[in-house]
């Protein structure tokens, strides 16, 4: 984790699950990523990697473009100019029918969970199952009560997303984001609007999944602890632009202003922090 830059491309993601070393082809990477909504400018020059099996934490205020960049990765947005790669591929110039095929593959958990609200728990964790048509009832019944219990909700597999707390609605919708069996999930927020004990519940989560599924993440948010759990490197955008890149130990070193602040504001809200 506190590799430098140069050690970067020996560290741990050289290598696959077996240890075997690959090349270092980043599995997401904006390239001089610009983007802008009439004179408002959101992204300027913003470039990043993320390799595989590695967690990316992005950093900064709100109204920053944390969710605009996440955007330009599912192919929603399309950047100004700059090139975005995912799964390997150049996806900037990408149709909506070449990009079904990458969001397959990469899969976003939104804010809010974005729960089908007439349909149960267990069958919103089901439903990109039913997709595939090649499960019967009993696969499907296995798979979703794995991904529950995974998740923590096992017991809720009846009730309505309505039902649910803010928390556990987004622990649902990270089961049925794995239901797809991605190879990488973007989460928007996942601790905005939940108790501290849910928050740390939901990091743990996502840490055992990049562990035991060795997914590749991208975790937005402004939740400094969370970022120091989760990240191997970080992005923080102030102003349009990505003003730190690095690992969270280089981070606390970083002598720029508005990251000291941010580190700063952090030690001050966040109570019993290691
Ligand atoms: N589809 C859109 N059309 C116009 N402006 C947008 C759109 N999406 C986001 N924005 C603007 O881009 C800026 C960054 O938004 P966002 O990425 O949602 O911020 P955050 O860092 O809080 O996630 C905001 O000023 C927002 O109003
Ligand atoms: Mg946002």
């Amino acid at each position: 984790m506190a590799h430098s830059s140069d050690h970067e491309h020996n560290g741990h993601s050289g290598h696959d699950e077996n240890g075997h070393e690959h090349p270092r082809h980043p599995y997401i990477e904006f390239q001089h990523v610009s983007k802008a909504f009439g004179d408002n400018v959101v992204l300027s020059d913003v470039s990043f990697q993320v390799f595989p099996g590695e967690t990316l934490c992005i950093l900064g205020r709100s109204g920053v473009g944390k969710s605009v960049s996440l955007h330009n990765i599912m192919g929603f947005l399309k950047p100004d100019s700059g090139r975005v790669v995912v799964a390997f591929h150049d996806i900037t110039d990408y149709n909506e029918a070449q990009m079904e095929v990458i969001r397959k593959k990469v899969t976003m958990v939104f804010q809010n969970g974005a729960l089908f609200d007439s349909l149960s728990v267990g069958e919103n964790v089901a439903f990109p199952l039913r997709e595939r048509r090649d499960l019967d009832e009993e696969q499907i019944f296995q798979i979703v009560d794995g991904l529950l219990d995974m998740v923590g909700v096992k017991p809720m597999r009846d009730l309505l997303p309505s039902d649910l707390s803010t928390g556990m609605k987004r622990s649902v919708a990270i089961a049925r984001a794995l239901s797809a069996q991605p190879e990488c999930i973007l989460y928007d927020e996942p601790t905005t609007m939940v108790d501290p004990l849910m928050a740390t519940l939901l990091g743990d989560l996502i840490q055992k999944l990049k562990t035991q599924l060795k997914l590749t993440s991208i975790v937005v948010t402004h939740d400094m602890r969370l970022a120091k759990k989760l990240a191997d490197r970080i992005v923080f955008l102030y102003e349009a632009q990505a003003v730190f890149v690095g690992s969270v130990a280089e981070m606390e070193k970083s002598q720029h202003e508005v990251v000291q602040q941010f580190l700063e504001l952090d030690a001050l809200v966040v109570p019993g922090r290691d």
